[in-house]
Order: C-alpha cells, then structure tokens, then sequence
C-alpha cells in the first residue's frame, strides 16, 4: 500500500467528472486500499478517486471513532433523497476550511463493493452528507462551491496565503 497525493483547491483536476468503473478487479482494489491508508494517515472520513488525480467512480469512508470500519463504494448512485440537513463539512482538498452545507438528510445509495456484489445502503445524518460530499467529488465538484461568492474567494486567497507559506518552508 501506499499513501497517494492529495490533490489540493484551487486545482482543475478537482474538477474533472470520474468515468464509472469497469471492472472491479486487482487494479481497482490496490486503488482502493492506496486510498483507505491515504484517507486514514491524513485522519479524514472520507476520500474519493478524483481527490488523488484518478478519473475512477471510487469512495472510501470510515466515519467510526475506531478508524475500522470502512466503507467502499464503486459506482455509487443515489436512488432516493429525503428531507434536508444543514451539516458543517470540511475536505481534505481545502485545509482548514469548514462550512455549513445543506444536504439531503437521508439517502438511498447502490453501489458496487470490491467483490463487485451490488450494495444497497440507506444513509442519514453524517453518513448521509459525506456519501454526497464524496459523490460530488467524482462529479467534479467540491464542497465550497456551495457557498457565496465571497467567502470562494476568501477561501482561494487564504489556501493560496497557507500554500505559500508551506513552500517557504520547505525551501529553508
Ligand atoms: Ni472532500
């Protein structure tokens, strides 16, 4: 295994929309545990394909507090919406950065896992909100856009202000 680049905000490549899989295999499993350790070693609850430059339809998740539990999903589709939630999120791909979003409160997902068996899940509160926080990530899109305008570009120029300092670092 090995842990993957996180893409970061501002970044096109977050922007790309993911190709479904197709076919749930060696390859996609080695992806899949690169993307558990690289999820895990940066102690999030949620990453997906596109994050780390892969145009896949792939999500990992783990939103226990044991850090076992983790959830995969290949393909995933919403079949079903209920109700709203307003939720505050925050994204591997933009640091430091977290916001109230509002979502679907309960959802129904198929997808395939990485036995390529369909997966039927029903989802509410934060499972529900980060199944599509990582869903709009394979459909290139990313939490913050979102929000007003204003706070956007406050958040470009801060991430900037912080990417810059990361790099005057790194130079000494
Ligand atoms: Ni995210």
């Amino acid at each position: 295994m090995s842990i993957l680049n996180i893409l970061q905000h501002p970044d096109d490549r977050l922007h790309i929309p993911a190709k479904p899989v197709a076919h749930v295999g060696e390859v996609i499993r080695q992806l899949v545990a690169d993307m558990a350790e690289t999820m895990y070693s940066a102690s999030g609850i949620g990453l997906a394909a596109t994050q780390v430059n892969v145009s896949e339809r792939v999500i990992v998740i783990d939103i226990s507090d044991a850090r076992d539990d983790l959830l995969v999903l290949i393909n995933p589709e919403i079949q079903l919406k209920e109700g709203k939630v307003l939720f505050e999120e925050g994204c591997l791909s933009v640091p430091g950065v977290y916001d109230q979003v509002e979502r679907s409160e309960r959802i129904m997902v198929q997808a395939l896992n990485t036995k390529d068996e369909l997966i039927n899940i029903e989802a509410t509160g934060l499972l529900s909100v980060c199944i599509q926080h990582e869903i709009d990530h394979l459909d290139g899109k990313i939490f913050v856009e979102y929000l007003s305008r204003l706070k956007q570009d406050r958040i470009i120029k801060k991430l900037r202000k912080n990417q810059r300092g990361l790099d005057q670092r790194e130079a000494t």
